[in-house]
């Protein structure tokens, strides 16, 4: 049984993250995507809320698992009885930052998946700073994260 952990702290989860992830199912038995839980980053949307989101627009996905994790990846991916972490690769500005990562994951076998042309500058930060300001995020995100986005920020400006 192949099995590979695709992690991110999906906040939220985007087209460029699905197309990685559709994309990784098909070369794997069972695709974890693996949601951390990133206190530290402050996520607008709760843990609960971003397993929720990823689960809806994978449903359709019959080999990929969510699941939650607070803990390394390596130890989490040992426990899943995963033997390889696949990524998806955007800008170069992403290459120093995985080199580290799998540098330091080397018990871990990490594989890149290149982003498709479209999905090349898209990220978590670009489509929150974008939805923050009232701008529309539909073509960067699947129908229930856009719904999600604009109902957060929604009652963010009217707790100001
Ligand atoms: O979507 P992100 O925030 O860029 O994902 C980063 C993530 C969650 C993949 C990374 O922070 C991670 O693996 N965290 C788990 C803790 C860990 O193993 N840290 C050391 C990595 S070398």
């Amino acid at each position: 049984m192949k099995r590979a952990l695709t992690p991110g702290t999906f906040d939220p989860i985007t087209a460029g993250h699905l197309d990685v992830i559709s994309r990784a199912a098909q070369l794997v038995d069972e695709l974890i995507v693996a949601v951390a839980v990133s206190a530290k980053k402050k996520p607008l949307f709760s843990l609960e809320e971003r397993v929720a989101l990823v689960k809806e627009v994978t449903r359709d996905l019959p080999n990929v698992r969510v699941e939650p994790f607070d803990e390394l990846l390596v130890d989490f991916a040992r426990r899943m009885g995963a033997q390889a972490v696949v990524k998806g690769l955007r800008a170069i500005t992403d290459f120093e930052y995985e080199f580290q990562m799998t540098a330091l994951n080397y018990q871990l076998e990490t594989l890149f998946i290149m982003s498709t042309p479209q999905h090349m500058y898209l990220s978590s930060s670009i489509v929150r700073e974008i939805a923050s300001l009232g701008g529309d995020v539909s073509q960067f995100v699947p129908p229930c994260v856009n719904e999600a986005l604009v109902k957060r920020y929604a009652e963010l400006h009217a707790a100001q």
